[in-house]
C-alpha cells in the first residue's frame, strides 16, 4: 500500500478539480504509467449531466493523449465513508487500457481499499472477443 500513497495523493489533489456543480459529488483519480509518470483527473460535468466524464476516464484519455502505453495501478477519491468505485463505462476502459491492476479506492479520512480489476470486472467483452 506504501507505494500507492503517491498516487492516492495525486488522485486527492485532482479532486479539487472537479467540476461537479451538478450533482456536488467530487472525485478525482489518478493512473501511473509504466513509464513512472502519473496523471491525475477529475470529474467534468455539465448542464446536459449525460456528456459528464468521470475522473478515471479523464487520468486515462490523459494519459493515452500523451502518448503512454501500459500502466500499473489507478487510484479513485472520493469524500464519503463508502469508498467509490468505477462506474461501469470507467471499468470497461480500465480493463482496456490498463489491463488487470490494482485500483486503490480512498476517501479524505485515510480509508483505503485495494482491489485488482479482475475482481470489478470479471468477464469483461475485449479484442479477444472480436
Ligand atoms: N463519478 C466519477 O467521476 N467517478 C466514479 O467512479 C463515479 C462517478 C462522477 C460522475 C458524476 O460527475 C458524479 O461522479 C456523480 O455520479
Amino acid at each position: 500500500m506504501i507505494e500507492h500513497e503517491a498516487l492516492v495523493e495525486a488522485a486527492r489533489q485532482a479532486r479539487e478539480n472537479a467540476h461537479a456543480p451538478y450533482s456536488n459529488f467530487r472525485v478525482g483519480a489518478a493512473l501511473r504509467a509504466t513509464s513512472g509518470r502519473i496523471f491525475g483527473g477529475s470529474n467534468v460535468e455539465n448542464a446536459t449531466y449525460g456528456l459528464t466524464v468521470c475522473a478515471e476516464r479523464v487520468a486515462i484519455f490523459k494519459a493515452m493523449s500523451e502518448g503512454e502505453r501500459g500502466f500499473d495501478a489507478i487510484a479513485v477519491v472520493t469524500d464519503t465513508d463508502a469508498l467509490t468505485p468505477p462506474c461501469g463505462a470507467c471499468r470497461q476502459l480500465i480493463w482496456e487500457f490498463c489491463g488487470d491492476v490494482p485500483v486503490i479506492l480512498a476517501n479524505l479520512k485515510g480509508k483505503t481499499e485495494m482491489l485488482q480489476m479482475r475482481e470489478l470486472f470479471p468477464k469483461p467483452f475485449d479484442s479477444r472477443n472480436l
